[in-house]
């Protein structure tokens, strides 16, 4: 099978090719920039401008769409705008699959980027090509970055109650690997990580894991996003799950013995 990843250079791209150079497919990937590696082909492609898309879909059996832009202002114009530029040109070039990865929560929880990724599920149902979407929950490394940055200032600020349920970008490729070689599903999947935690217990585990002594400083997230998110709108109770824990994303990351 050959396969277009978009986003290949990303923090999920990068454990999608290995992966699937490990389960032996013929992997194209796209890149705004010119990149090189000896094990896929590189190609450059904007979903923004649509500049390089038909030919980086030319010759594919199946896409896989990664590519996103939740910062900078042109979330709209990648995620929506682009990702409907990708069907039509995989649809123009006979693709066979269009798989989307998208997020958990992105039906429930008020925040602008997933109203647009929300929206790009939605071009890619309605598109000319054989579609799967699949639903993650966060990856451990996004957690870790948000409580970094919220603890740049001394305490680490943040709500409580607010449920979320890591989930090792491996564990998600694999499991894309595993959507691309079954075939197209014609609905959305969700996926999400071995445990549901509240923010304070992930935040004490953090600290321990950093040797760090930054407390906890409560805030209550107001409004409708407050509640979507201490209800477990970010959570899914989709079986499987992922295996590998926030622990150990820590060990790796810190190995326990840091302070930062
Ligand atoms: N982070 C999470 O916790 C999480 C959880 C669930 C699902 N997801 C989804 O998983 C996907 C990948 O997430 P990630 O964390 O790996 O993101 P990431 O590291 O930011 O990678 C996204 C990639 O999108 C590409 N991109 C941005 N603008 C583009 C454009 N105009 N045209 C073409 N490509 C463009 C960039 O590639 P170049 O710079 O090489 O062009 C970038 O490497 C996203 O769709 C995200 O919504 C993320």
């Amino acid at each position: 099978m050959r396969v277009l990843v978009t986003g290949a250079g990303g923090h999920l791209g990068r454990a999608v090719l290995a992966r699937l150079r490990s389960d032996g497919l013929t992997v194209r990937a796209s890149s705004r920039r010119p990149r090189a590696g000896a094990e896929v082909e590189w190609v450059v492609a904007d979903l923004a401008t649509g500049d390089g898309v038909d030919e980086a879909v030319s010759g594919m059996d199946a896409v896989l769409h990664l590519a996103s832009a939740p910062q900078g202002g042109q979330t709209y114009q990648v995620d929506v705008l682009g990702t409907r530029r990708l069907a039509l040109a995989a649809g123009a070039a006979g693709v066979g699959h269009l798989v989307y990865i998208s997020i958990v929560g992105v039906d429930r929880v008020p925040i602008p980027y997933y109203r647009h990724k929300l929206a790009a599920e939605q071009v890619v149902a309605a598109g000319p090509v054989p579609w799967s979407v699949l639903r993650a929950t966060q990856f451990p490394q996004f957690l870790d970055d948000l409580l970094a940055s919220s603890a740049r200032l001394g305490p680490v600020i943040g709500d409580r109650a607010v449920l979320a349920q890591p989930v090792d970008p491996g564990e998600v490729a694999a499991r894309l690997a595993a959507r691309l070689v079954a075939g197209p599903l014609g609905c959305i999947e969700e996926y999400g990580g071995p445990q549901v935690l509240r923010f304070d217990e992930a935040v004490r585990t953090w600290r321990r894991a950093r040797g760090s002594r930054r407390p906890l400083l409560p805030v209550r997230i107001p409004g409708r996003l407050g509640r979507e998110l201490r209800a477990g709108g970010l959570v899914t109770e989709a079986l499987p799950r992922g295996v590998r824990t926030w622990a150990d994303h820590l060990a790796d990351t810190y190995g326990g013995t840091g302070r930062r």
